[in-house]
């Protein structure tokens, strides 16, 4: 029997789910139950009656998962795949930092640690930023980790003052405008859609802005034929799924992310075989990080 084969067999017995961020192997994506973006999977952790949540993507989504069905089992198949822009941030740093600037509100990324939700307000993805710092009632706002997303929205709720945090996502980050003007050159037909973890610069060229499945959207719904896209590029898998006949190109000459891809189909199938590796938090950090999740999960998307 071959390992796709034997993967289902396997989710079938234990009652398993398979979720997968859009940034995952083609392979991995394919045998899912549900692609998604960080919030799409959130909300989907948070809603499924599976007994086991398998998530291939990055520790943070995993923990984000278990934070929102703590009675379930869930399980990240790489224990190592974690996210830098993550570890940028922690709780001593972003209390300090809190204190410092006398007690702002915190908003963090999903694309946070456990420990930095359990003091966050609340929290947020790229698919729903702005209207979650629109929706606070407090003028001042720390948001944390990435301070592309922050400026992002910072630019986008005038009213308020938005402190950032300097942390960044290494692969979004690299995206330069000169590569950027370079395939705009090239293919001047084409329309831009970006990722907001992107550097101004490179955000102020574009026709979109929005998380994966925002461009995912763009792209579908748009009769343009080229596109240029300021993404991970695991997002040409779904991408090129629903548009046949339509033309992409990636900016950067390396947008991958490593920790995305370094789940591979063995690792799922070793994950459901001996229910690897789970995620165990912290009670008191688990439940503090309850309220932020469960607060963003109720305002809508961009
Ligand atoms: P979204 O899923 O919100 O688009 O986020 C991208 C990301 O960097 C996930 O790690
Ligand atoms: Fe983290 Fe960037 Fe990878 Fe997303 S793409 S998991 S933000 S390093």
């Amino acid at each position: 029997m071959d390992l796709n084969e034997e993967i289902k067999l396997l989710k079938n017995k234990k009652n398993a789910i398979i979720l997968a961020h859009y940034y995952e192997r083609d392979e991995i994506q394919d045998i899912a139950d549900i692609i998604g973006d960080s919030l799409a999977l959130a909300q989907e952790a948070a809603k499924t009656d599976a007994d086991i949540i398998v998530f291939c993507g990055v520790k943070f989504m995993a923990e984000t998962a278990k934070i929102l069905s703590p009675k379930k089992k869930v399980l990240l198949p790489v224990k190592d795949a974690g996210c830098p822009m993550a570890d940028m941030a922690n709780k001593e740093s972003v209390l300090k930092k809190k204190e410092e600037l006398n007690n702002p509100v915190v908003v963090s990324y999903v694309n946070t640690n456990a420990d930095v939700k359990s003091v966050s307000d609340i929290c947020c993805t790229s698919a729903n930023a702005i209207n979650v710092v629109k929706s606070l009632k407090e003028d001042r706002v720390l948001f944390v980790p990435d301070k592309n997303l922050g400026e992002y929205v910072k630019e986008n709720v005038k009213e308020k003052e938005v402190l950032l945090w300097d942390g960044y996502c290494p692969t979004h980050n690299d995206f330069s405008i000169n590569n950027l003007m370079l395939l705009k050159q090239e293919h001047p037909n084409a329309k831009v859609a970006v990722h907001p973890e992107s550097p101004k610069k490179v955000r102020d060229a574009a026709d979109f802005i929005g998380s994966t499945s925002g461009i995912i959207n763009f792209v579908r719904n748009n009769s343009n034929k080229e596109f240029i896209i300021g993404t991970e590029e695991g997002v040409l898998f779904e991408i090129k799924r629903q548009n046949k006949g339509k033309e992409f190109y990636i900016i950067g000459k390396s947008a991958i992310c490593v920790n995305m891809k370094k789940t591979h189909l063995e690792d799922l199938y070793n994950a459901l075989k001996y229910e690897q590796y789970e995620i165990i938090l912290n009670k008191e950090i688990e439940k503090k990080a309850f309220k932020p999740i469960e607060k963003m999960i109720s305002i809508k998307r961009n």
